[in-house]
């Protein structure tokens, strides 16, 4: 029984990259991005955090919008309650039902919504989304290769190849990542558009996956949390596991001598 799994295992494993070529059909192409939040050890990256709201900001919210997220969340990313307030102040306005108007937002508040050009809403986009789905689309890619929906986004950011074209009254967007290869957003990013306090590289390829970075945070923001009582989880199981094997091997340990002789 154990064998017949093991071999099971192992062809899947062996059948993988075949089965990932078949399904992406040669032509969607997702970059494996190394993040520091990948693995079973990984952690977000601070100042990579920073910079993706800072390009989320100045950029995307001019067409999405991340309602889900709370705004005081941002403390998250290292910044002071002082900072938060006035960012979220200095940065969005809310409806206010009890004023009947619209007031600064406060941490209190989440990031506003945005349905002005239909563009998706972008709390859950990292998860909803995978830069490869596994083998035979079972959902392990993270067991398999560590690729989930960061890099789908930022392989969509930086996967334009610049060609148009005109369909309905709407201009699509030749571009590698995206699912049918055509995309009606248009390239949001480009070369030193947003200029950093740190002086911190600002090609397309860099923000974008730092844009990225920061919407795997908005959509998972513990995922650190998650990992650590994960490990917790495995190790407690791990030794569970040999306490009950020792045990199982000692009460039966009269019987089975006793058949042996
Ligand atoms: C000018 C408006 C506009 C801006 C600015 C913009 N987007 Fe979009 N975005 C859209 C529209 C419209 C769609 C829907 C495209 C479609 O489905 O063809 C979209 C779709 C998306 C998707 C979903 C793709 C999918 O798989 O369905 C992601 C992810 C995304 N945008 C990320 C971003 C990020 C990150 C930024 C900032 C760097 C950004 N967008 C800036 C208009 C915009």
């Amino acid at each position: 029984m154990f064998k017949k799994l093991a071999i099971g295992a192992a062809f899947a494993i062996a059948l993988a990259p075949a089965a990932v070529s078949a399904a992406g059909g040669g032509e969607q192409h997702i970059e494996d991005f190394d993040f520091s939040f990948e693995g079973p050890f990984g952690a977000y990256d601070q100042s990579q955090l920073q910079r993706g709201l800072q390009i989320y900001t100045e950029v995307c919210a001019a067409c999405h919008g991340l309602k889900y997220v709370p705004l005081r969340d941002l403390t998250a990313l290292g910044y002071s309650e002082e900072e938060v307030i006035a960012y979220a102040a200095g940065t969005f306005e809310v409806f206010d039902p009890e004023l009947d108007d619209f007031r600064p937002a406060a941490p209190t508040d989440h990031f506003p919504a945005n349905d002005a050009v239909g563009a998706p809403d972008l709390s859950l986009m990292a998860k909803a989304r995978a830069g490869f789905h596994g083998p035979y689309g079972l959902g392990i890619n993270q067991l398999v290769k560590g690729m989930g929906g960061a890099e789908y986004i930022a392989s969509l950011l930086d996967g334009y190849t610049g060609k148009e074209k005109e369909e309905a009254g709407t201009i699509l967007y030749e571009n590698t990542a995206f699912p049918g290869g055509w995309i009606s957003m248009g390239p949001p990013l480009s070369d030193e558009q947003v200029e950093f306090a740190d002086g911190h590289e600002n090609t397309v390829e860099a923000m974008s996956q730092d844009v990225a970075a920061f919407l795997m945070w908005a959509a998972e923001p513990k995922m650190m949390d998650r990992k650590a009582s994960g490990f917790v989880g495995v190790l407690f199981l791990t030794i569970m596991s040999v306490l009950l094997y020792l045990v199982n091997k000692r009460l039966w340990a009269p019987v089975k001598g006793k058949k042996s002789v």
